[in-house]
């Protein structure tokens, strides 16, 4: 399972590229407001910045919601820099976008997906990537590793190529459950993927290691 860190912030992105185990960054309009990213000149010079410092796929998603829209921004985005992954959201004419960019060999991410059905149309698009927002389902009582279990078992009976990417990842179990589950990519804010590195008996039994040898050699 492939990891992308979901955050507009270098600094965050930075870290997890030099722990060597970031495969991709997603980004969104709100994660790029967060940052105080405004403006269309910094927003396609903020998606070049952190192409340079990943290596790997980055989602930048298009703002227009007509066919015509998304396609001018897709392929502005899409010239930026070869790691550029158009993020396309789940309505009518994104799905007609998305075919049009897999025809262009343009990779997309199709965003705000929420069921099993929205999936398989992405999927038939010739999206690169789905989005299903785990985190989001939750927050309403529908239980989003359901949803990642259930696009699982569709693509892998279809042999559909498109990648699930776990999104609205807001805790360490939502990752995990996420590679029990079959989902490809996740994408997670920095906090829970540095989560999956603790445990207190890694603590206790470090600190006993040190104080053993310590002792042991003065
Ligand atoms: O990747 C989608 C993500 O940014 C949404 O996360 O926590 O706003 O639901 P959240």
């Amino acid at each position: 399972m492939k990891f992308f860190i979901d955050t507009a912030n270098l600094a965050q992105i930075k870290e997890a590229y030099d722990l060597g185990i970031l495969d991709g960054v997603t980004t969104n309009p709100s994660l790029m407001a967060k940052e105080g990213i405004t403006g269309e000149a910094a927003i396609l010079k903020h998606y070049v910045d952190i192409c340079n410092i990943a290596d790997g796929d980055v989602s930048a998603e298009v703002i227009s919601t007509d066919y015509e829209g998304m396609i001018a921004e897709g392929e502005k985005l899409a010239a930026l820099h070869e790691n550029i992954v158009v993020k396309v959201p789940m309505i009518k004419d994104g799905i007609k976008a998305i075919k049009y960019f897999s025809s262009k060999g343009i990779k997309t991410n199709c965003t705000l997906i929420f069921s099993a059905g929205q999936a398989i149309l992405a999927a038939k698009a010739g999206a690169t990537y789905i989005s299903p927002f785990v985190g989001r389902l939750d927050d309403i009582s529908f239980d989003g590793m359901e949803l990642i279990a259930q696009i699982a078992h569709i693509f892998a009976v279809q042999a559909y190529p498109t990648q699930i990417l776990a999104a609205s990842i807001r805790n360490p179990i939502h990752i995990i459950k996420s590679a029990e589950m079959g989902a490809h990519v996740i994408t997670s804010p920095l906090p829970p993927i540095l989560a999956l590195l603790s445990h207190p008996l890694t603590d206790k039994g470090l600190a006993q290691f040190l104080a053993d040898h310590a002792k042991a050699n003065g």
